[in-house]
């Protein structure tokens, strides 16, 4: 073999690696933007209703009693489900702080906005501060929209909070077909979620459906300096159960008041996300399904609100943690 031939051969085999690449990078563009949304919820470990499945909720509860709180109450208590005696779609509960007047405002005006089939409360305790205290009354006086109960608002008490949504949610919104438990500086694209539930799950609901960012052996944090350190005493084996991230949890209308029941009787443990979708979900027998594909990740964002949602791709849940700028931001990037 003459030089300059080895050297064309050289050429057609680097052609063929380079075209091999292309190809499977392009079937797998094909393949990931094709994919119908359910198929990619990986590992489906729910059942979803038909017309045919009757759902009876039972509530066994003690409405006066919230854990370890023998005196609750609810010092706000709206009704938005009532005119709905058929069922909603979706019922959001947004865990809130009282101080978050601010970040409330932007979810009634963005992504919380009252959509047809789909209702948003927030949860809320009692500030200890005179003015936010009254700025609150205020504020569910005007737009009706707080479930408040009372308890001090404080970070270690997120935990009744948490309880609190699923008691509401039993007793005075039981036909809602699914439950979303969110935070208020989260961006949900509510359009796509509710899309998601009627045409990708079904309009008739599910059945043992607690949905979310899946999180497995995480250990306890111990150092003195974590915010989510906990003591022995508090929780005492070293990793926690498979659990949820508190920020968005999906569930079936059925799980709701097993939940509750079983978290009214089961020691107060303050991180709520590890007590509610970890140790009481065990409890119950109920398993998580990851919907980490239908989160939209940093980068993404970034892609997002620069370029436009067609270079994002599909997503549900905006990430975490957000300002109330991008929370704007990504909202006035979504298409309706
Ligand atoms: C729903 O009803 C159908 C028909 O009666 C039944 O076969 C199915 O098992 C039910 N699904 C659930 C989750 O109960
Ligand atoms: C109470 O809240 C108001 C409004 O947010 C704030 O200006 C004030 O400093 C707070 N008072 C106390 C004692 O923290
Ligand atoms: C939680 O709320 C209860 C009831 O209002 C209160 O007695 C308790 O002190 C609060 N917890 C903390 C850590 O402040």
């Amino acid at each position: 073999m003459s030089e300059s031939q080895r050297e064309k051969n050289e050429m057609l085999t680097l052609h063929k690696i380079l075209f091999t690449i292309c190809s499977i990078s392009l079937l797998y563009k094909y393949y990931t933007t094709t994919v119908p949304t359910l198929v990619r919820i990986k590992d489906v470990k729910f059942s979803v209703l038909g017309p045919y499945n009757t759902t009876k909720i039972v509530v066994e509860d003690n409405y006066d009693q919230l854990i370890d709180i023998k005196n609750f109450a609810f010092k706000v208590n709206p009704q938005p489900c009532e005119s709905y005696p058929t069922g909603l779609l979706l019922m959001v509960i947004v865990s809130s702080n009282p101080n978050n007047l601010e970040n409330r405002k932007i979810i009634r005006n963005t992504w919380g906005r009252n959509l047809d089939s789909t209702k948003v409360v927030f949860l809320l305790g009692e500030s200890e501060n005179v003015t936010v205290y009254n700025q609150v009354k205020d504020e569910s006086m005007k737009y009706g929209d707080i479930v408040q109960g009372n308890f001090i608002d404080v970070y270690r008490n997120m935990t009744y909070k948490h309880v609190m949504g699923l008691k509401w949610v039993s007793h005075h919104c039981p036909t809602a077909k699914y439950i979303l438990k969110t935070d208020d500086d989260v961006v949900v694209n509510s359009h796509e979620l509710r899309r998601f539930l009627a045409r990708e799950l079904s309009p008739w609901g599910a059945r043992d459906l607690i949905s979310c960012q899946v999180l497995e052996h995480a250990k306890a944090q111990r150092t003195e300096k974590s915010k989510w350190r906990v003591t022995t005493e508090e929780y005492p084996l070293k990793y926690y159960p498979t659990y949820c991230a508190g920020w968005a949890i999906l569930y079936s209308q059925d799980v709701v008041p097993r939940l509750l029941k079983t978290a009214q009787s089961t020691p107060y443990f303050w991180i709520d996300d590890v007590h509610i979708t970890g140790v009481c979900a065990q409890k119950i027998g109920v398993a998580r399904t990851t919907f980490t594909s239908l989160i939209l990740t940093p980068n993404k964002v970034n892609l997002l609100t620069m370029l436009g949602p067609d270079y994002a791709g599909p997503f549900i849940f905006g990430p975490p943690d957000l300002s109330s700028e991008r929370i704007k931001e990504i909202w006035k990037a979504i298409p309706e």
